[in-house]
């Protein structure tokens, strides 16, 4: 049992023991999440640790480097203590330091992974001493803090694989049956709780609140390659009656014709679209007669069952994450066709919630009521400009400890290196 979501360690009845399984549980995951860091850099070249390939993004032997930082600031510094192993390392490896442009001249892999390994050997050795009853959320923010700067990792290396000669198109292609045109369901009218406050939650999923809606319609699946495709031809990229003003100055700006990670292949007909900008999906939207879902449209349609019923973890239910229930965590490690999971449908027939792409809603990133900030306001808050959009679902590369209905990622709406697509919602009268 990976999930991070629910409480299963009962740490209140049996301090001792509980502590100890706490612990230990913790200690696996930590070890599990770092296999799974390293193995994307097995074998990698010095130029490619350093590559910037986007100017958003820092390169990828940044984040490693980063990841090692951000553990010893809060765990052996912070919360231990000590005093740093390696404080050459502030100025490279801080997030508030360094612009972008000079993250670029890094120590060798080899290096950086021993700054790893040397803060993992102590945070270990730390471990077994803490007070892990009291720190169990900083040390479930880190497990998902290294996630996320490995989704980055992932996309940088995508990015970079978009750059380097024409690509040999491997998409896997599946027997699957095709799906219904334009699918969608009703989701009736009334109130729901949204967000999560398990000790694994983040500040920005916290509190938990009653949110009512209306009735409205949802996609069933996210919006595929086969459909985008009839808005390429239908000149969706040279029309502006389908764009919000800012979009088409968006659009205006760049020679964008098509997706960031687009293949005219009919083998990703049924793939999810990958690597649109917010201002793309909006544009699809309109051009369909149907709009974006607002996040807690989204959150309804993954978690909400009935009124009797507590909201559920993932669209399935609560049972852990696992590769036939959705395609996360680097397993297949690209987009699967969007009715690959059946196994992984919503109460109300959502396909695809969780894993393959993050879905853009139409909701600005903003605290919920009574938001407090942890670790730090720049973790969340300081996001909170009417400047970043958000996205729920988690993608291929998403980690499990990423993963799960309340969780909620944001970009500025011009990101299209992403592993971002979308669905559309409609209002029900
Ligand atoms: C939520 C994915 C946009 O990577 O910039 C990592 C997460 N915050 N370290 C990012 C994050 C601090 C953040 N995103
Ligand atoms: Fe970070």
């Amino acid at each position: 049992m990976t999930s991070l979501s629910k409480p299963t360690i009962s740490s209140r009845s049996l301090p001792l023991v509980g502590s100890r399984l706490l612990t230990s549980h913790l200690r696996q995951c930590m070890t599990e999440c770092r296999e799974s860091t390293l193995s994307l850099f097995k074998g990698m070249d010095y130029e490619t640790l350093c590559c910037h390939a986007h100017p958003d993004f820092s390169p990828v032997g940044w984040h490693l480097g980063h990841i090692a930082y951000t553990e010893s600031l809060w765990l052996l510094e912070r919360s231990a203590g000590y005093l740093p192993q390696f404080p050459e390392y502030h100025r490279l490896f801080a997030a508030d330091v360094l612009p972008k442009v000079d993250r670029v001249k890094l120590p060798n892999l080899a290096e950086i992974e021993d700054y790893l390994g040397s803060i993992r050997k102590q945070v270990f050795a730390y471990l077994v001493i803490a007070p892990i009853e009291q720190q169990e959320r900083l040390w479930r923010w880190l497990l998902q803090h290294e996630s996320q700067h490995c989704e980055t990792i992932a996309l940088v290396l995508a990015i970079k694989a978009t750059q380097e000669t024409a690509q040999s198109s491997s998409f896997i292609s599946y027997p699957l049956p095709p799906i219904p045109d334009s699918a969608m369901v009703q989701i009736p009218a009334g109130a729901f709780e949204m967000g999560h406050e398990a000790i694994a939650a983040l500040d920005n999923e916290r509190p938990s609140h009653r949110v009512n809606l209306g009735a409205y319609w949802i996609d069933q699946y996210p919006v595929t390659c086969e459909q985008y495709r009839l808005f390429m031809q239908a000149d969706g990229y040279k029309t502006a009656a389908y764009w919000s003003v800012e979009g088409w100055q968006w659009l205006q700006q760049r020679p964008v014709t098509q997706p960031f990670y687009w293949s005219d292949d009919s083998a990703c007909d049924l793939h999810p679209v990958c690597g649109v900008s917010w201002y793309e999906a909006e544009a699809y939207a309109n051009f369909v007669g149907k709009r974006l879902p607002t996040e807690a449209e989204w959150e309804k349609a993954a978690a909400w069952k009935s009124a009797a019923q507590p909201p559920l973890i993932y669209p399935w239910g609560d049972e852990a994450l696992s590769p036939s229930l959705c395609n996360y965590g680097h397993v297949i490690g690209q987009t699967t066709p969007v009715n690959t999971y059946p196994q992984g449908v919503s109460p109300f027939s959502c396909h695809d919630m969780l894993g393959n792409v993050w879905e853009w809603t139409s909701s600005w990133f903003k605290g919920y009521p009574d938001f407090a900030s942890y670790p730090y306001q720049g973790y969340s808050q300081v996001y909170f400009d009417d400047q970043h959009r958000v996205l729920r679902g988690g993608s291929w590369a998403t980690r499990s400890w990423a993963l799960r209905n309340t969780f909620r990622n944001w970009y500025h709406p011009h990101v299209r290196e992403i592993f971002a697509g979308f669905r559309c919602a409609q209002d029900a009268y």
